[in-house]
């Protein structure tokens, strides 16, 4: 059953899923699957990847179809790899440049995603129909799941 929001448990699960597995594109569908159906208010969860300079393309996804491509300097999943640092973002409508792939989407929350030179390979960006749906505490929760599973 769906929980309302990121759990220890659910934490544990995707380390354990993942444990051994140095294929980033299986590691990227695993944790948009996982984090999609077990909270109950993540609407979309899904992985951009640079895939050239200042580009960010469609990764592993789950939720209703995404843009393809996002530049760098687009959006809340452009500035979290422009600037290299995780976007909380509680009301969409006030984010300068937010991109609307589904105009229910209210709150966002973008983490970088980096590889073990610190290189920023991707952004993992969940988004909720709910207005200020994520915690200081989730995004601190995710960015250290990520850099576990990512950078080591
Ligand atoms: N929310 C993103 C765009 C991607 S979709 O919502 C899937 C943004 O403004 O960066």
């Amino acid at each position: 059953m769906a929980q309302k929001q990121l759990s220890d448990d659910l934490v544990t699960r995707i380390s354990a899923l993942c444990e051994g597995e140095d294929d980033v594109i299986a590691k990227m569908a695993t944790i948009s699957c996982e984090l999609y159906h077990a909270v109950d208010g993540y609407d979309w969860v899904g992985f951009y990847r640079v895939t050239e300079p200042q580009l960010l393309k469609i990764g592993p996804y789950q939720g209703g179809h995404g843009c393809l491509t996002i530049p760098f300097s687009k959006g809340v999943c452009g500035a979290a790899a422009r600037l290299a640092a995780t976007q909380l973002v509680d009301d969409v409508n006030a984010f300068e440049g937010h991109i609307a792939c589904s105009s229910s989407t209210q709150s966002e929350l973008v983490l970088p995603i980096f590889d073990k030179s610190g290189t920023v390979i991707a952004v993992l960006d969940i988004d909720s129909d709910s207005p200020a749906f994520f915690s200081s505490e989730d995004a601190a929760t995710l960015e250290t799941l990520m850099a576990t599973l990512f950078t080591q």
